[in-house]
């Protein structure tokens, strides 16, 4: 019987994974796949002395360029220099390739599906959003009926963790990012994770693929969550909500708008008790309505179990591509409104030497506020959150208040 051939290209801790977890579960995969399979090559520059897979390691990618034999590689090495490179060479010899690089999908994901198409292979990213957690195939697959017209997430771990730690063991953020680091959550240097570059490019992919058009990460406005204080954290807590890092793309009236930033989340909607380092993802159809898909966001076996699903699938689909699985390029970011001409909530702390004595200049700015209780409020504190207004005019009138008083903080509601 014919074996398919994959190679495995970066053996770090996503590489390794897929590897353990192809030969742990492989019968079994090949049952499903009604096709023998192995890893016929895996690439990575260091030595790994002692490995179980010592004799598939090779240094040379021309090796797998080269290979008839393989239709399949996981591009899991990262980044976007050699990754583009490598992927761009294999699709356009009709090499499908799975990866687990959100990096790559978000900045070249159009050009690199079409490249596919063009070839008669197929380019796999089910690993890049969400880890383990099902959602790409669920979303052009299983929600293909529907129009979407919302997607909120918690697509980072790391930021999740840090803001779970803050709230039950009231860490400040310093203390809990350095918790994040020694368990192995956060990078070294954590900024794509606390400012929000890792989330945002994990929502360019699901609003790519939901809405049809590339979405890159400039089109996102995106903060992250150093400022988030445990004040904060208490006084939203009295008003019922806890603060997620929260990846949104809605389609409103006037065109799509996309954010990642600290949101508040009311305790009624399943994502605010979503805590450590899970994900959750909620998806919004014309048709079904709300979905939810909760689960690990990273690590190693979660990783691994997505990519080598999309393994399977490559080799069941040699020589043809999924249709669904597909958007346009986009020169233009016109279809995208600015995400301040979005009507929102917004959570504000202020400090002032009287901050009770604002209430009114508060009531007249914003008309009905909820002010928010706290044991122990300094004098000089305030905390309330404002209805729904577009958000140039919710920033008008807080520059009027900041006559009057620092604002200390403002946090939209999700
Ligand atoms: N640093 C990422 C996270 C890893 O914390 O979610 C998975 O993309």
């Amino acid at each position: 019987m014919q074996v398919s051939k994959i190679a495995v290209m970066g053996f770090g801790v996503v590489g390794s994974g897929t590897v353990e977890l192809f030969y742990k579960n492989r019968e079994l995969i090949e049952q499903r796949c009604a096709r023998k399979m192995d890893i016929k090559y895996i690439l990575d520059l260091r030595d790994f002395p002692g490995s179980p897979f010592e004799d598939k390691f090779i240094k040379d990618f021309s090796i797998i360029e080269n290979d008839p034999e393989i239709k399949v590689a996981a591009e899991l090495m990262g980044g976007v220099t050699f990754a583009y490179d490598y992927t761009k060479r294999l699709l356009s010899r009709g090499v499908s390739v799975v990866t687990s690089n959100k990096e790559l999908v978000a900045r070249h994901g159009a050009e690199l599906i079409k490249l596919a198409k063009a070839n008669r292979c197929n380019y796999f990213f089910e690993a890049s959003v969400g880890g383990g957690i099902p959602i790409i195939r669920p979303l052009h697959q299983c929600l293909a009926a529907n129009r979407i017209e919302r997607i909120a997430g918690i697509l980072n771990g790391t930021t999740n963790y840090i803001l779970t730690k803050m709230v039950y063991d009231q860490l400040p953020f310093d203390q809990a990012l350095a918790e994040a680091q020694r368990l192995g959550y956060a990078e070294r240097d954590p900024s794509a994770d606390i400012d929000g570059a890792d989330a945002c490019r994990k929502l360019c992919i699901l609003g790519s693929l939901a809405f049809g058009k590339h979405i890159y990460p400039e089109y996102v406005h995106c903060s992250g969550i150093r400022n988030i204080a445990l004040d904060d954290l208490e006084y939203v807590a009295n008003a019922g909500y806890s603060v997620k890092l929260i990846g949104l793309i809605e389609k409103t009236e006037k065109g799509l708008v996309a954010t990642v930033c600290p949101r508040l989340v009311s305790v009624s909607n399943p994502l605010s008790g979503v805590n450590d380092v899970y994900n959750a993802i909620m998806i919004r159809g014309d048709s079904v309505g709300d979905t939810l898909f909760y689960g690990r966001g990273a690590g190693k076996q979660a990783t691994a179990s997505a990519v080598v699903a999309d393994i399977i699938d490559a080799v069941k689909h040699e020589n043809a591509d999924i249709a669904s699985l597909t958007w346009e390029d986009s020169a233009d970011r016109s279809f995208m409104v600015p995400y301040k001409s979005a009507d929102v909530r917004v959570y504000v702390r202020v400090s002032s030497h009287d901050a009770d004595s604002l209430k009114g200049l508060i009531t007249t700015l914003f008309g009905y506020v909820d002010f928010i209780p706290r044991k122990h409020r300094s004098e000089s504190e305030l905390a309330f959150i404002t209805p729904a207004i577009e958000e140039y005019m919710i920033d008008k009138k807080l520059a009027i208040l900041s006559e009057h008083a620092d604002i200390m903080r403002k946090i939209r509601l999700l």
